[in-house]
């Protein structure tokens, strides 16, 4: 445990249960698909490049030196498949050739997982449980989202309200919105959050959710992405920010539902260039990807309890659908073509 986390007794017992609850709820739907984020809007290619002159106790891990890393980048819905409908959206990196042990395993990546919310709608272990297992069982009472909400909002009232302002309708087209990590990461010895955004992003629309677009189409999210990475179009770049912990108890590790006010420093960029991404294979191998926050550097570890509770959840999801395609676990290298 690092000297920034205060886990509750029950810790692990209600980790335990998370996962045990996910994995289940999995196995009644569909194995074949990620327990959460199972939509993919689209699995593309990019290039992280770390900026130079950092300051040394920014210079660490992954941004230790000025270099490029070529990356996958998998954009998805978190829960639905109707891009109209309110909804988080989740861009995950995945950084290939990193040298340096890693947490988990021998493999040559490093994970940022993100969302387009500056903070996450449970803060802690102990209310993802009661929240999950009292939506679910609204769900199989057979109540609509809207019901559900209404209901849930007797118990968990900051919890519904964090919820209600964070989750819209997809970003059009998805890489042109914030992401945020929620969730906090060692870098070195301090605790930071991280955050990417479309250069030249309008920084008074900062963390409130754009405003709804009305579409036609339930897979916009994609069919925008296609249009903006068309060949003649400019490449998209965006800037990777980090935040760090200035005060323990308006910045806590250990609830994510805190929003943490400490200015960015922007320490690379995420350059997307035109492509043609939209093939059912880079989609399968997009799909086969398993992205973890603890495929990562010691330096840049996960750290509070959703992030203890994301390493087993991770893998056994990943390990479930796998299993069931039966296809085996992979972390792709440099060079490789879907
Ligand atoms: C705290 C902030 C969080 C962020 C920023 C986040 C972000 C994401 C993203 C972007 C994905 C999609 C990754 C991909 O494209 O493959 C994902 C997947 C997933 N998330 Fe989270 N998540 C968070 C919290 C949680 C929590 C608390 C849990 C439950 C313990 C959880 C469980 C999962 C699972 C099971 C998957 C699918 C994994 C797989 O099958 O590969 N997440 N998350």
């Amino acid at each position: 445990m690092t000297r920034f986390e205060n886990p509750p007794a029950s810790d692990q017992s209600i980790i335990d249960a998370i996962v045990d609850f996910q994995i289940n709820l999995m196995k009644q739907s569909d194995p074949t698909v990620r327990g959460q984020h199972p939509k993919i809007n689209g699995c593309l290619r990019g290039e992280f490049r770390v900026l130079d002159n950092l300051e040394p106790d920014i210079a660490l891990g992954v941004f230790a030196e000025p270099r490029t890393y070529p990356a996958w980048i998998r954009l998805s819905n978190a829960f639905g498949t109707d891009d109209r409908q309110p909804d988080f959206h989740g861009l995950a990196i995945k950084l290939m050739g990193v040298p340096g042990e890693k947490i988990g395993n021998e493999q040559q990546t490093q994970d940022f997982l993100l969302l387009d919310a500056p903070y996450f709608f449970t803060g802690t272990v102990e209310a993802l449980l009661k929240f999950m297992q009292q939506k679910v069982g609204l769900m199989v009472q057979g109540k609509t989202p809207q019901e559900q909400l209404q209901a849930l909002s007797v118990d968990f009232p900051n919890e519904v309200e964090r919820f209600v302002k964070t989750v819209r309708p997809a970003p059009a087209p998805p890489t042109a919105s914030r992401y945020w990590s929620c969730a906090p990461s060692l870098l070195g010895d301090q605790a930071v959050k991280y955050m990417l955004e479309p250069q030249g992003f309008d920084s008074d629309a900062s963390g409130k959710p754009e405003t709804s677009v009305e579409r036609d189409s339930q897979n916009y999210a994609r069919e925008t992405l296609v249009a903006s990475l068309a060949s003649d179009s400019k490449p998209t770049v965006l800037n990777f920010s980090i935040q760090k912990q200035e005060n323990q108890d308006s910045e806590p590790v250990e609830d994510a539902s805190v929003e943490w006010k400490t200015p960015f420093t922007r320490v690379a960029e995420l350059t997307i260039a035109p492509q043609k991404f939209d093939t059912s294979e880079q989609d399968q191998f997009g799909q086969n990807l398993s992205f973890n926050p603890w495929h990562s550097l010691p330096e840049h570890q996960p750290i509070g309890g959703l992030n203890r509770a994301r390493k087993i959840a991770y893998v056994k999801s990943s390990e479930l659908r796998h299993a069931t395609d039966g296809v085996p676990l992979f972390e792709p290298r440099p060079n490789d073509k879907p």
